[in-house]
């Protein structure tokens, strides 16, 4: 039994849709949440600039003492997971590696859409890891660059015309090439799920990054002995990088829990 917290953390409000899930699959686990709202969004800076924003991230959750990592956000994982697993004596879960398996496994016709961050589509990520799993797999990716700052913004309603349009036009060439799995690679994309699910149809399996790695990460503390003690209440702190109210209203919508004057903010560039 480890009685420790468990850091999660994004660049913004994505790796709440890691969260839920968590609250759902280890509602026993205490967790540190970091929201990095001040340089929201990630997805279009280079490697460079993402590996020194995740590394100041990291920095600052393990000023607790944590027992494992949870990386709910796809930039990060697809270009700075295997660096900062080789400077953490910590176990990290990214988000790629879960979803894929999942991926790999709801596809009938071995065709596959993803959607994520210009600096994800970028990295090959998504596809070098469906192929691993199975050569046959045709990916078609496309970066969505206009979706986390929507979100960010509150535009993720289905009804709401501004994010209705973005989307079809983003989804729709994509769908014609006929996949019936899609991978919505960036955990800002879930908050989406409804006005995704409208523009794709009955035809086309959601496959979510941050909920899959939440049952990674369950797997891995089971096989460590680190899960805590199944019969208490965890609890979760929030943290930001810029001021809490917006992170606050968004993250009670979508979590369902009423989170005013919950979240705390910090000085991340002191990390
Ligand atoms: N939630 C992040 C992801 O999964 C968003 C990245 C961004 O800030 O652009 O990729």
């Amino acid at each position: 039994m480890d009685m420790r917290p468990i850091g999660v953390f994004d660049s913004g409000l994505g790796g709440l849709t890691a969260v839920r899930s968590l609250w759902r699959i280890l509602p026993e686990e205490d967790l540190i949440y970091f929201g990095d709202t001040a340089r929201v969004p990630y997805g279009g800076r280079s490697r460079e600039t993402i590996l020194k924003y995740a590394r100041q991230d990291v920095r600052f959750l393990r000023s607790f003492d944590l027992k494992a990592i949870l990386i709910a956000c796809g930039t990060v994982t697809t270009t700075s997971l295997s660096t900062l697993q080789s400077e953490n004596d910590l176990p990290m879960v990214g988000v790629v590696e879960p979803t894929c398996r999942r991926a790999a496994l709801v596809t009938k016709n071995k065709r596959v859409g993803m959607i994520a961050t210009s600096a994800s589509v970028r990295s090959g990520a998504y596809e070098a890891a469906l192929h691993r799993l199975d050569p046959e797999i045709a990916v078609t990716c496309r970066a969505c660059p206009l979706l986390v700052p929507l979100v960010e913004a509150g535009r993720f309603r289905p009804g709401d015309i501004v994010i209705e349009t973005v989307v079809r036009e983003y989804l729709e060439p994509l769908l014609e090439t006929g996949v019936d799995t899609l991978i919505l690679g960036c955990t800002h994309y879930p908050l989406l799920t409804g006005v995704i699910a409208g523009v794709c149809g009955p035809g086309v399996e959601l496959v979510s990054a941050g909920e899959e790695s939440a049952f990674e990460l369950k797997r891995l503390l089971k096989a460590g002995g680190l899960r805590a003690d199944e019969n208490r209440r965890g609890e979760t702190a929030f943290y930001v990088s810029d001021q809490a109210d917006d992170f606050e209203h968004t993250a009670s919508l979508f979590l369902q829990e009423d989170l005013r004057h919950s979240a705390r903010r910090i000085d991340i560039e002191q990390y």
